[in-house]
């Protein structure tokens, strides 16, 4: 690897933390119980444990920003039955909303119930293990958040699932159907301090794909309410994120499928969505002649444990503004041709590898 991207790398390595699993997906995503805490279901939605207090209702926890050291030590949460009779572990406050939210609904004859919320860095493992298994490792990848690394460890995340005339539509594939339900939910989450955090479109910004079920408890009514009648995401919301739009081209390929190419795209518009000031112009394929089995070679010679099984490059033109944050980038230049490298194992799909001049 090149002197210079060594240097990138390392600047921007509060960016990079792990960008490994990345795009869209609507299966089922199975509900955890925390296995570091007793999981002591009570009959009814009945409050059972409380910690101390203390957390920061707007931390972001997304792809490039794990959760927060302190964060178990300050988390307090309750434990509830659903109406499948599954725990499930949600943080105080945010518990208080989402009953509040849901007696508001029923109103309207909406009846939700919550499938998931606070998971522990290891019910999230055992998830994508479960996933991997099922539905193999490009969609798990594309679904899952990396441990460490999932909204729902906060426990501000509630993924809801609907009760439609009695019956509980709990997959995802089958909550997706119901739009106008889904709509009229949405209306009413910013009443209550919650937002919608991955929109339909915005995937390039969250790293995930539409869940209209995966609800954010912020704590902060006003605040929700821009948020939410903005139609912006949380990242857009807190600055860490460019919208700016991207011309795409994938070339010709024999090596890789669109979809493939589409989900190293992913990677890419993500980790860029977190470089402060920076425009995205445009994103293409190097070609399958960029993808050599030297350059595989060279990249599990960096990583043996990785076991790379294909590369692939991908050239990006964007415009820095002031104070990108990275001190390899000149501010307010137009960078041409910027490479980025990404490898995959037939297990983790496309990972960044390399980026720079
Ligand atoms: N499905 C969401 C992104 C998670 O696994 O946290
Ligand atoms: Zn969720």
């Amino acid at each position: 690897m090149r002197k210079r991207v060594w240097i990138s790398l390392i600047l921007c390595l509060c960016l990079t933390v792990s960008m490994a699993l990345v795009g869209c997906g609507e299966k089922k995503e199975e509900k955890a119980t925390s296995d570091d805490q007793a999981a002591t279901a009570t009959a009814d939605e009945a409050a059972t444990v409380a910690m101390t207090d203390g957390i920061d209702y707007m931390a972001l926890v997304n792809k490039t920003h794990a959760l927060p050291e302190d964060w178990e030590e300050k988390l307090q949460t309750i434990h509830m039955t659903n109406s499948v009779g599954d725990d499930v572990e949600v943080e105080k406050k945010a518990y208080d909303a989402y009953l509040k939210l849901k007696a508001e609904l029923e109103k309207e004859d909406i009846f939700v119930d919550l499938d998931s919320a606070r998971r522990s860095v290891a019910d999230q493992q055992r998830i994508m293990d479960e996933f991997t298994e099922q539905y193999g490792a490009d969609y798990a990848a594309k679904t899952v958040a990396k441990p460490g690394y999932s909204e729902h460890h906060t426990g501000l995340a509630l993924d809801l699932y609907l009760i439609i005339d009695g019956k509980d539509i709990v997959e995802n594939e089958d909550m997706i159907q119901y739009p106008d339900i889904w709509a009229k939910i949405h209306d009413k989450l910013a009443d209550y301090g919650f937002i919608l955090r991955y929109l339909e479109g915005s995937e390039h910004i969250t790293g995930y794909g539409y869940e209209p079920w995966h609800i954010r408890y912020i704590d902060n009514v006003e605040t929700a309410k821009e948020i939410m009648s903005k139609g912006i995401t949380f990242e857009k919301y807190l600055g860490t994120a460019s919208g700016a739009p991207v011309t795409i081209d994938y070339g010709t390929s024999e090596k890789y499928t669109k979809e493939e190419l589409e989900a190293a795209v992913i990677q890419i518009k993500c980790k860029f969505a977190f470089w402060n000031n920076c425009e995205l112009k445009s994103i293409r394929y190097a070609g399958d002649d960029a993808a050599t089995d030297e350059k595989l070679a060279e990249f599990n010679k960096q990583n043996p444990d990785a076991k790379y099984t294909k590369v692939a490059e991908f050239v990006m033109d964007f415009h820095t503004g002031e104070n990108s944050g990275d001190t390899t980038l000149e501010s307010n230049h137009d960078y041409t041709d910027y490479q980025w490298w990404l490898a995959s194992t037939d297990k983790d799909g496309w990972e960044i590898v390399s980026f720079g001049y």
